[in-house]
């Protein structure tokens, strides 16, 4: 995935999402920062670096916060990064600790969407920001609305309304929504385009088997993408009660 995304992202928007996501919740320099679903470190590196953020990342996947930790110790970052396994809907953090609570592209794969904002909730201080970028499914009644689910590992695909409602509830006021979709479904196709011409090199490591599958299941995304099925969004919320 980082050979077509990008290096540290495992999310085709790569560092122009974590770049959009600065500017959208106007990021202090120096703020704690909790990235739920971290992944290789891509965001939670580029927030220490350019913006002297704490980051703190968490991981369902321990291959990947292992591999996010030897990275942040190889930049000489290590003061200011750090990556735990756990679960986004059980956060092993005390309560208000962070300023932000961030995610990229990962919370599409978190079933859970109620234990999710509240944990995030209850981790941040109050007055901080959620700030993050997902899928989103735009069309649950279509035939395909399954298939999508399949192929992007998302049982549970958010949807707009779903997450305003959710951090409404939970005691957020909502700043901004941003649609992102046309933006993605551009990306989508340079993503395409990336696989294609690195094709050599991918079947050279993984075997044409891999590369097939992975052609096969960008080509369905992207179509997903263009055709308004599936479609992406960010969103900034403020803490404004317990
Ligand atoms: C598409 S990747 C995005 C990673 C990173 N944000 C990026 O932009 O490169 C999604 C990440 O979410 C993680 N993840 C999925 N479910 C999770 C959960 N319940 N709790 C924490 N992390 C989770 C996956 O292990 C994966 O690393």
């Amino acid at each position: 995935m980082e050979m077509i995304y990008g290096d540290g992202f495992l999310s085709p928007g790569a560092v122009g999402t974590t770049q959009s996501l600065i500017e959208l919740v106007q990021l202090p320099d120096g703020a704690t920062v909790l990235d739920i679903g971290s992944g290789l470190g891509g965001s939670a590196f580029y927030l220490a670096e350019r913006k002297a953020c704490v980051v703190q990342g968490i991981d369902l996947m321990e291959m990947n916060v292992a591999e996010a930790n030897r990275r942040a110790q190889v930049l000489g970052i290590g003061d200011l990064v750090a990556f735990t396994a756990g679960n986004a809907t059980a956060l092993p953090f005390d309560d208000e600790q962070f300023d932000i609570v961030w995610g990229q592209d990962a919370w599409c794969h978190i079933d859970d969407k109620k234990a999710l904002i509240s944990e995030a909730h209850r981790s941040l201080v109050t007055g901080g920001s959620l700030v993050f970028s997902d899928w989103l499914l735009k069309d649950a009644g279509s035939d395909l609305a399954e298939e999508v689910r399949k192929v992007t590992a998302s049982a549970n695909l958010g949807d707009v309304a779903t997450y305003l409602e959710l951090m409404a509830a939970q005691g957020f006021e909502v700043a901004t929504h941003v649609d992102t979709s046309a933006e993605f479904a551009e990306g989508y196709r340079q993503v395409l385009s990336r696989l294609r011409a690195t094709e050599a090199q991918v079947v050279e490591r993984f075997g044409q088997k891999i590369f097939d599958i992975v052609l096969e299941k960008q080509q369905f995304v992207l179509e997903a993408f263009t055709s308004g099925l599936l479609g992406a969004g960010s969103f900034v919320a403020r803490k404004v009660r317990l």
